[in-house]
């Protein structure tokens, strides 16, 4: 039986553009994110372009990838940038002390990142060492990758082969600078932060720097009132960390496939607490910045399951059904909700690690539910906020409830409206009742994600279960849409 939601499109009014950069990633050096994922050297038998995996580069290329996070995470505060650059043989190795302690090669340095976000035609976003690294390695990696002069550590960089600067649009000075990044207070980490970004120069004039502070976990308010108060118009973006716990518990995390209605549920519920967190943090940088000038950067978001059996506790390898998918969706609603002041958010992680959007097992890859989610929703990205009011009705399991349908839309430059709506409902198909006001559509296409169970999920062996497909299912009449949202669904509406 369908229930029923209704929704008022305002295509008279115009909220804030969505960022491309809320639909960016991140990359960290831990599992097989980099290696084996991305990276398998240019003497392997996977097909490869100068040591990147071709499959992969295929499929993310696809997904047009606005800004590309690395290389953390934690690792990013232990990590010394000239271990990883120069002749890879002569590298010397460390130990990933937070992921698994295995010996990193550094055969993937700086080189092949820069190298990999132009071919994704991406921007970069460098997490920069503050936890075990000195100011004045922080300042030769930003001149190493971004002066023209002729400066010995600009000609370093040309003898190891790049004659140009590299363009580097984002920086992060320091990493969860409260936990593996420093254990800090926010006191501390405010004055580490005016100091180190001091030394982060514009070495390329036209392109200056956009430098990201580290921000809060979670519902931490304090450290945003502190670092607002102390940093100020120093950062440009404050980062934020929120990641969706079934149960909001570190030590019962519970299965990525293996779950009940219960954990579907308040996987669900937890997620849309990421409303609420940007509210208040959004509320506290308001108070300081009330032309929003500085960003909120969420530079870490997703799910966050126990580990997939037989793989190791420190490689975060989880699989991905469609909870993940609609969790995805609901989140980048959030974030629309928000456009005004997230200027960027970055999935974790982009390959094999948490809510990633692509799975390996050797010469084999697979693309998750999350990952087509991000393809669906490519259309929003630099386009306009179109208002919308929605009453939808409940999703009840037990004694709670969380709204059974979200919904998001937005405009391009070339006037097609793009509405995107999520079923959080296992079980009820909803009727969506749409007054279009102000918009004049003659036509509606659609695609549709959804599966027969709530464990579907991609598998090596039959990779293409839970992919996108044509929605018939929405109807225009007059100003009236009228859409039959099937049960657990994401689907994309273009008018
Ligand atoms: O994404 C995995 C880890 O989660 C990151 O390295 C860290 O920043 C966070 O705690």
């Amino acid at each position: 039986r369908a229930a029923e939601a209704t929704l008022t499109l305002h295509g008279d009014q115009t909220g804030p553009v969505i960022s491309p950069e809320i639909y960016g990633h991140f990359a960290e050096h831990l599992g097989r994110c980099i290696y084996e994922g991305i990276w398998v050297g240019p003497d392997s038998d996977i097909p490869n372009t100068r040591g990147m995996r071709n499959d992969v580069l295929h499929a993310l290329q696809a997904l047009d990838i606005p800004v590309l996070r690395w290389p953390g995470g934690c690792f990013a505060d232990e990590y010394h940038w000239r271990d990883g650059i120069g002749p890879r043989e002569k590298r010397p190795a460390m130990i990933n002390t937070h992921w698994g302690g295995v010996v990193e090669s550094n055969h993937f340095g700086t080189h092949e990142f820069m190298d990999l976000v132009e071919l994704l035609d991406t921007e970069a976003y460098i997490s920069g060492n503050v936890g075990s690294g000195t100011v004045q390695e922080m300042m030769e990696w930003v001149e190493y990758l971004t002066s023209d002069a002729d400066s010995p550590i600009a000609n370093q960089r040309r003898a190891n082969g790049r004659d140009r600067a590299w363009k580097v649009r984002y920086f992060g000075v320091g990493n969860e600078s409260w936990g593996c990044g420093g254990s800090m207070t926010p006191e501390y980490y405010s004055d580490l932060f005016r100091r180190y970004n001091t030394f982060v120069k514009n070495y390329d004039r036209a392109n200056p720097i956009y430098r990201i502070a580290c921000g809060a976990s979670g519902t931490d308010y304090h450290w945003t009132e502190t670092l607002m108060g102390k940093v100020g118009h120093r950062m440009d973006g404050l980062s934020l960390h929120w990641y969706t716990l079934p149960t909001g518990n570190w030590s019962d995390k519970g299965s990525a496939t293996v779950f009940a209605e219960d954990q579907w549920f308040s996987t669900l519920r937890q997620t849309l607490r990421m409303d609420e967190i940007v509210t208040q943090h959004s509320a506290i940088m308001d108070a300081h910045d009330p032309d929003k000038k500085i960003g909120l950067i969420v530079d870490e978001w997703g799910t966050w399951y126990d580990v997939e059996p037989g793989t190791g506790p420190g490689f975060l390898y989880q699989q991905n059904t469609l909870r993940d998918a609609i969790v995805a969706g609901l989140n980048f609603h959030i974030f629309h909700a928000h456009a005004d002041r997230i200027h960027m958010a970055n999935i974790a992680q982009m390959i094999n690690v948490l809510q990633a959007m692509i799975l390996t097992d050797g010469p084999r890859m697979l693309r998750t539910p999350t990952y087509h989610v991000f393809e669906m929703f490519k259309v929003h990205q630099g386009a306009t906020v179109v208002p919308l009011e929605l009453d939808p009705p409940d999703y009840t399991h037990g004694d709670a409830s969380i709204p059974a349908v979200s919904a998001s839309a937005s405009r391009r430059d070339d006037g097609t409206l793009h509405l995107s709506l999520v079923n959080t409902d296992p079980h009820h198909a909803q009727t969506v009742s749409c007054t279009l006001d102000g918009v004049t559509a003659t036509t509606v296409r659609g695609r549709i994600l959804t599966a027969p169970s709530m464990h579907t999920h991609n598998t090596f062996d039959a990779p293409d279960t839970v992919v996108p497909v044509a929605f018939t299912g929405a109807s225009l009449d007059g100003n009236t849409l009228t859409v039959a949202l099937p049960a657990m669904s994401v689907v994309m509406l273009s008018l």
